[in-house]
């Protein structure tokens, strides 16, 4: 008999229309994924995954980062963290003038420290990115990635190291790729940089446009997100430290080669129209 998997609880982040969370809910309900989302974080009240989560009776917040940008700057007595020591970690923010580069960071932090105690109230045991349209400093993720654990996902929607940055889909057509991607990973300090967990592919026809390879990446974002998370679930992820200093993530399943096959099939079925 086969142990019963553990669920995990989940923290979505979330900016806009969440469909990949909608799919993380749906899949969750149907007993398909072996997760529970515990909350759904937006950083702008209008995001309409906020809504999603109503109605799916989760817990729903809004940490309004405009409210914090728009403050009076934070004192450094009033922040939970030593600025210059965060300063001298991050690699998100390239702003050369660094008085100004200080008070973004500084308004990012009183944000994420709301972020944190949400998630913490919550007893989320990973973070899951998913469109959320902020990128993350040491603070919030040193918060999370202690003690050799990894606790935050992000899905990008380029086959990374390529396309990094906000325009995955667009970036990718405008270069004229024949094949396009879409990565999960783990996230560490740098802008989509972190360790890869799985990643699916799909061809770019000649009458494509960024949209149309915008539905068929998406359609394999809902697919590769819940898998990951039934990896976590089940134990199935391990590390290897790369000499240099990366992290190559092993995913230990009997079924890889099938899940990815049909991953890779299924980027050549028709759109529905
Ligand atoms: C997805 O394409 C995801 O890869 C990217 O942002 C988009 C979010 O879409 N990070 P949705 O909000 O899940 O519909």
């Amino acid at each position: 008999m086969t142990e019963p998997v553990k669920k995990l609880r989940l923290a979505v982040l979330v900016s806009g229309g969440g469909t990949n969370l909608q799919a993380m809910i749906d899949r969750s309900a149907a007993g398909a994924m072996s997760a529970e989302i515990v909350a759904v974080i937006s950083d702008r009240p209008d995001a309409y995954g906020l809504r999603r989560a109503e109605e799916a009776g989760i817990p729903a917040f809004c940490v309004d980062y405009s409210a914090f940008a728009s403050s009076e700057l934070p004192v450094p007595g009033d922040l939970p963290i030593d600025l210059d020591e965060l300063d001298s970690r991050q690699r998100i923010l390239k702003d050369q003038d660094m008085p100004r580069r200080r008070a973004r960071l500084a308004r990012l932090v009183l944000a994420e420290h709301k972020l944190i105690e949400i998630i913490e109230a919550h007893h989320a045991d990973f973070i899951c990115l998913a469109g959320y349209m902020r990128l993350v400093t040491p603070y919030f993720i040193g918060r999370f990635n202690s003690g050799g654990m990894r606790r935050i996902l992000h899905i990008h929607p380029a086959l990374l190291p390529s396309f990094p940055g906000q325009h995955g889909y667009e970036d990718t057509f405008a270069y004229g790729c024949k094949w396009g991607g879409i990565t999960v990973h783990f996230v560490d300090e740098g802008e989509d940089t972190g360790p890869v967990i799985a990643q699916a592919v799909y061809p770019i026809w000649p009458e494509d446009d960024p949209e149309r390879i915008r539905a068929r990446g998406l359609r394999l974002e809902y697919e590769v997100y819940p898998q990951v998370i039934n990896w976590l679930a089940r134990g199935s992820i391990g590390f290897d430290e790369l000499p240099g200093g990366r992290t190559r993530v092993l995913v230990s399943d009997p079924g890889y080669a099938v899940i990815l096959q049909s991953w890779t099939r299924q980027a050549f079925l028709p759109e529905q129209q």
